[in-house]
């Protein structure tokens, strides 16, 4: 039998396995005795070649990649990846927060509009910032958040960073909470914040990039009489963000939560003077939040440097929760 060495362009009459270059086939060489066992001193061998194709190598993107039944995600969609997102990996974003018509929403969408992203905002009733898309959409109605979505994407592309801010208080003691009481702040607060961070997944997979932020409270953790309610609500986030981060962090997606202690806004305006000053003599750093402390606080969770920061409960309280 007659073996042509040159036969097979990487070749060399001496190793018995030779890589070609990258992404091309790889030779591995069998070595077959020709008389004799391979432990035959002064044996005559004959070497065959055996081609293989090189895996790509892993990336960092798809390293650690679940399986379909985790995410529940085709392989037609995860063929879409980054490259056809109208973002392109660029620094600007598709933002959207829930409940930016006012207070701490409205303040982070101003945020982040003036560092130019493509913000979107979602409430019942008021108006977005300037620059901002302003969507009418109750987040306790699953028909709308859909529309919202819909109507986002249209204008801004995939949502990329998902604040769940809205929220509601429906406060009184345990024994005279009705039903109703009960269920309105759930539905807002918790299941709202599912509904919105269900519908951004998705997309989120298929542009193996997220971000998504719930806004929670200090009462979550602390518990607070009188929000039974609303503290169940709050509490209930960081099990579903810490959740979240564990089916979808191999995706690139985090999932945080940021629990602010007492911020000045509508929501805490109708409290008394009497309790305002005693709250604030049990918050160390001796005063009420301002919106701006909030917002740093989402501006970092969202940017490239909280990249490896996921299921992570960040309190912006004055240290009023600590040791929670
Ligand atoms: N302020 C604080 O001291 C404090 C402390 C801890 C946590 N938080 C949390 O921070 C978030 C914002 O609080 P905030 O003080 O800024 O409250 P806010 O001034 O009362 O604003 C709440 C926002 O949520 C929207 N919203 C309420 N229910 C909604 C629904 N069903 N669908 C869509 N949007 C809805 C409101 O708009 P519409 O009413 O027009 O719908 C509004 O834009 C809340 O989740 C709150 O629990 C606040």
């Amino acid at each position: 039998m007659h073996w042509r060495w040159s036969s097979c362009p990487t070749v060399t009459h001496s190793p018995r396995v030779k890589r070609a270059p990258a992404q091309e086939w790889c030779a591995s060489w069998v070595r077959l005795p020709v008389s004799g066992g391979p432990e035959a001193t002064g044996a005559a061998f004959l070497y065959l070649p055996v081609l293989t194709w090189p895996q790509p190598a892993e990336s960092a993107r798809t390293a650690g990649a679940r399986s379909d039944t985790v995410t529940g995600v085709t392989d037609a969609d995860q063929s879409q990846d980054n490259s056809t997102d109208p973002t392109g990996g660029a620094t600007a974003r598709s933002v959207l927060v829930t409940g930016g018509s006012r207070g701490i929403g409205r303040a982070i969408a101003e945020r982040f509009a003036a560092a130019g992203h493509r913000v979107a905002t979602t409430s019942r009733s008021g108006e977005a910032p300037a620059g901002v898309l302003g969507v009418r959409c109750d987040i306790t109605d699953a028909g709308q958040v859909e529309a919202a979505f819909t109507q986002i994407e249209e204008a801004h592309g995939p949502v990329e960073v998902l604040v769940a801010n809205a929220g509601i208080t429906k406060d009184t003691l345990v024994l005279r909470m009705t039903d109703e009481d009960w269920q309105q702040v759930i539905d807002t607060n918790l299941t709202g914040s599912f509904r919105v961070a269900k519908r951004a997944v998705r997309p989120m997979i298929r542009g193996r990039f997220g971000r998504i932020i719930f806004i929670s409270s200090v009462v979550g953790l602390l518990g607070s009489a009188g929000q039974v309610n609303y503290a169940a609500s709050k509490a209930g986030l960081l099990g579903m963000a810490r959740s979240l981060a564990r089916e979808v962090g191999s995706r690139g997606i985090t999932a945080n939560v940021i629990a602010p202690g007492f911020i000045e806004t509508d929501m805490t305006a109708e409290l008394a003077d009497d309790l305002v000053a005693g709250y604030k003599k049990q918050i160390p750093l001796g005063r009420l939040g301002a919106t701006e402390d909030v917002t740093a606080a989402v501006e970092f969770l969202a940017g490239d440097a909280a990249g490896y920061i996921t299921g992570a409960q960040i309190p912006v309280d004055g240290g009023l929760g600590m040791g929670h």
